[in-house]
Parts: C-alpha cells; structure tokens; sequence
C-alpha cells in the first residue's frame, strides 16, 4: 500500500523519468525537466509518487524496444491505483515506432520524439483535456529546428558536464539507427553553446564534453559563421574552464585543422574517441563509412605527431553481414597497431529500416561472441600495457568528490576521486572526513601514481 499513496508531491505534478542509453538521452532528460518545470512539475523521486512517467528510450543496439515493453509493463498496475497517471515513451524507440507503440501498449498514453520536446506541455494538455493518446513524432525541418537552451540542473554539484552542440546525424552507416530516430544534422548556434558553458562553469562545473552524433561535421549544416575547430577555440577561451572534450567524431571529417587544435588549446584534453567500426576495408565499405584504413591510420598518426601523449578510444562492430574470419583478423590487427587506451566493441545487430537490416544476418552469434571475445581480450591486454605509462608519474587530477568506497568505508581512508586530462580514474587519500574531501571538489592537483588498479589510478597529492 505505501508504494501507492497519494502524496503531496504526486498532486503538485510530479515526473519520474527513466533514462535509457547514451548520453544525448541524458541531456533529452535534463531538457524534459527543463520544459516541465515552468508548468508546475517537480521531479518524482519513484515511479509510483509520480503523476506523469517517461521512459527516454535508446533503439542503437540489442532488441531495445522489448526492454521498454517489459519496463511498461511492470508500470502498467500503476495506472489502476492512480487513473490521472499518465505514462509515457520518448526518445528512439518513441521516434521508431510512433503510432504503432499506442497500439501495442493499450495503457501507453502520450508517445513523443526527440524533436518534440518543447512541444511536451501542449501534449499533455491533449492527453489531459481530452482523454486523447497521442503519439507526436514529427521532425522539423532543418530551417525550423530550434534548439532549447540549456540550463544548469538546479542541484548542479558536479564537476564534468555534457553540453549538446548539434543534433541529428547526416551521415549514412549502414548499421545505425540513428539518422532515422534523430533526423538531420542541425547546428546549435555557436553564441549558445558558448553561454551554456558560461553558465555550467559558473556553477562550478570545470570539464565539459561537446556532444553529438558527429561534432567534427558542426557547422556545416547551415554554413554556420562557426565550424567545429572555430567552436572549439570559442570555448576554450570560458574562464573557469579546465577542460574540454568533444564526442563523437568521424574519421571522414577528422580534420588537419582540428588535429592541431590539440596541443594548442589550452582547455582541450589529449583524448580522442575515433569509432572505426572494423578494420577491414571490404566491411567499411559495405557499413558504408567513406574511409580507407590507411586514411584513419593517417589520422591516428597525425593525431599522435600533434600530441605524443594522445588517448584514442574507438567503436568496434563484430560480425556484421558478410565479415569473414580475414576481415576479423585485419580488425585484431588496426588494434594491435593503434594501442587504444580503451575501446567499445558490440555484436552487429540489425536495425529495423537501416540498409544493413536487408543484408543476410550471416554471421553465426557463436562466431560473433568468439570474434567479440578476442577484441575484448587483446584490448584488456593492450589497455593494461598502456596504463603502464602513468606509473610513479606525476599526473594532473581534476578532483570530483569523495570516491565511493570512502562514503561505503570512510573509516580507515578516506579517499577523493578525480580524473587525468585522459579521462582516467585518479583515487587519492586525504585526512578522515568530508571537510577534506570536500575542499578539493572542482579543483585541480598534482597526483604520483603509486598503484595501477584494474579501473582506476591510485597515487597521493605532491
Ligand atoms: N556517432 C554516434 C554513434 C552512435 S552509435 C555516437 O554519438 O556515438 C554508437 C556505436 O554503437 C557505434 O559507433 C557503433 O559501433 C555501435 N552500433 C551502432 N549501430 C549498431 C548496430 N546495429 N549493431 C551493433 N553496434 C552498433
Ligand atoms: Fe550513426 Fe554513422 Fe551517424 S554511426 S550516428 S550514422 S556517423
């Protein structure tokens, strides 16, 4: 009975949202909030103390929409308690399926895309007024688009944030779902981006990541007076800013002008994350990604002649339609020969509407777990080797907080957690108590690495 109470906080309209999948569905979220907030909605702190449920779906990988179905239906008896409840699905699979979720789930309310979101208050108001189910998935058109500008979440007491800088994505992998749930490419104009970093560093945010679907094309949408190099030099110049960090890239637009912003931008943190998806020529082509593995060996160097030092991550797909056992091999070998600080390798799966969807699921899923296995292995490997390189260094740490085993454990050493410039986990011991841990929140220091664990640097202030 106590799950289903009628609370103060259900009747001042509250909303639970579950977030599914990367990072632009985290700032999908924030922006709901955002837009609610005007229009008396407070967040719920559980499903059943709210008045209007979101799940914010991802459809990039897996069979995404089953996990929401199950999710739905574990909401679904919630609905009988409360019949002013209203559920319901945005993101991908919302984008996907449209319509068609209102019919599958007979209790699903509202279904709204990514390009909605301003448009949520309206809609709620239609499910409200009328009793009406609505599904609202239409894209604007690129002219028409108009970004919401971010603001800081109100209880902001982190250090590293997202700011989103462009949506859509107008490349066309094969494989990716993408393009179809997020539309074309717009730019964010270059003044917002600017201020929404002004405003997250004057809440004591330090390391902010630009983020879409392919940062390195910002810009050439609308032919912007900004292009991505340019934006990065704009925002390097925020005072208060420690560090910046973009993602994602394409080898494609992996310009000469943004290899030499590293090393030159003073903010701009010596880590790169470059998806190659395989490292065969034959299946690029096929996932149509317009490089060579010579070209993206070329980038990686020059990368790597700009800033000695550089981290690289990637994407790896395995088992996509048609990749032979030499295929697989040439992929193991670009590892071999890049020596990524760390990676993320899926399993191919088909994507309803992509062009890869009509090729033959060829690859047996025992061959693909094999293929998987061998990438994640020599990766672990290569991954370990790599990390070698920070011992009885001396590291510049941006410090987060207290690190979770000092708030489980905060008896024998309290410790603090911060990142190096490449994105790594830095533990540091401090005297017993918040008051020292808390000090250091936001700020940067000099760390001798001492211990190499399996996911993380430890080592003590200099
Ligand atoms: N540019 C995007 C890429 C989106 S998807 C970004 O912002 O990250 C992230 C990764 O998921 C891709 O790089 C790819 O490696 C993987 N992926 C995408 N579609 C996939 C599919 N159908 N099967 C397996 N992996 C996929
Ligand atoms: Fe997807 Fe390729 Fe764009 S992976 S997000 S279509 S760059």
């Amino acid at each position: 009975m106590e799950a289903i109470q009628t609370t103060s906080e259900k009747t001042a309209r509250s909303v639970y949202i579950h977030t599914f999948g990367c990072q632009m569905n985290v700032n999908d979220t924030d922006r709901i909030l955002q837009v609610l907030e005007p229009h008396g909605f407070s967040p719920a702190s559980e499903p059943s103390n709210a008045s209007l449920i979101i799940l914010n779906t991802c459809s990039v990988r897996e069979k995404a929409e089953n996990k929401v179905l199950s999710e739905l239906g574990r909401l679904a008896p919630l609905k009988e308690y409360n019949e002013d409840l209203i559920l319901s699905v945005s993101g991908c699979v919302a984008q996907q399926e449209g319509k068609k979720l209102l019919s599958k789930v007979p209790y699903l309310d509202l279904v709204f895309g990514p390009d909605n979101i301003g448009q949520l208050p309206e809609l709620l108001d239609r499910v409200r007024g009328s009793k009406e189910r609505v599904a609202e998935t239409t894209f604007f058109k690129r002219k028409d688009y108009e970004f919401i500008e971010a603001e800081p979440r109100k209880d902001e007491t982190r250090v590293c944030d997202f700011v989103t800088i462009m949506k859509g994505c107008d490349k066309v992998c094969s494989f990716c779902i993408v393009p179809f749930t997020r539309g074309r490419e717009v730019s964010k104009p270059g003044d917002m981006v600017v201020r929404e970093v002004e405003k997250l560093v004057a809440t004591g945010i330090r390391d902010v990541t630009l983020l879409g679907q392919n940062v390195n094309s910002y810009g050439k949408d609308k032919n912007r007076e900004v292009h991505f190099a340019e934006l990065l030099r704009r925002v390097d110049k925020v005072e208060g800013l420690e560090r910046l960090r973009f993602t994602t890239s394409h080898p494609s637009d992996c310009t000469d002008e943004l290899v030499s912003c590293f090393g030159d931008l003073r903010t701009l943190c010596e880590f790169f994350h470059l998806p190659v998806q395989s490292g065969s020529d034959t299946v690029l082509e096929s996932m149509r990604r317009p490089y060579t593995v010579e070209h993206y060996m070329g980038r990686v160097k020059a990368l790597r002649g700009q800033c000695p030092d550089m981290s690289l991550s990637t994407d790896i797909i395995v088992g996509y339609p048609g990749e032979t056992e030499d295929d697989h091999r040439k992929t193991v070998e670009l590892l071999d020969e890049v020596r990524y600080d760390s990676i993320f390798a899926f399993k191919y799966s088909p994507r309803p509407g992509t062009r890869a969807a009509r090729l033959e699921d060829n690859v047996p899923m025992d061959v693909k777990n094999r293929r998987l296995q061998e990438i994640l292995s020599l990766q672990d490997t290569i991954t370990k080797e790599r990390r070698q390189r920070y011992l009885d260094q001396t590291v510049e740490v941006l410090f987060e907080g207290p690190s979770r085993a000092s708030r489980k454990n905060a008896v024998n050493e309290w410790q603090i957690m911060g990142r190096t410039r490449s994105n790594l986990i830095v533990n540091t011991p401090v005297p017993v108590g918040e008051f020292w841990a808390n000090r250091w929140v936001g700020k940067l220091g000099r760390v001798k690495v001492t211990e190499l664990k399996s996911n993380s640097l430890y080592g003590h202030l200099v």
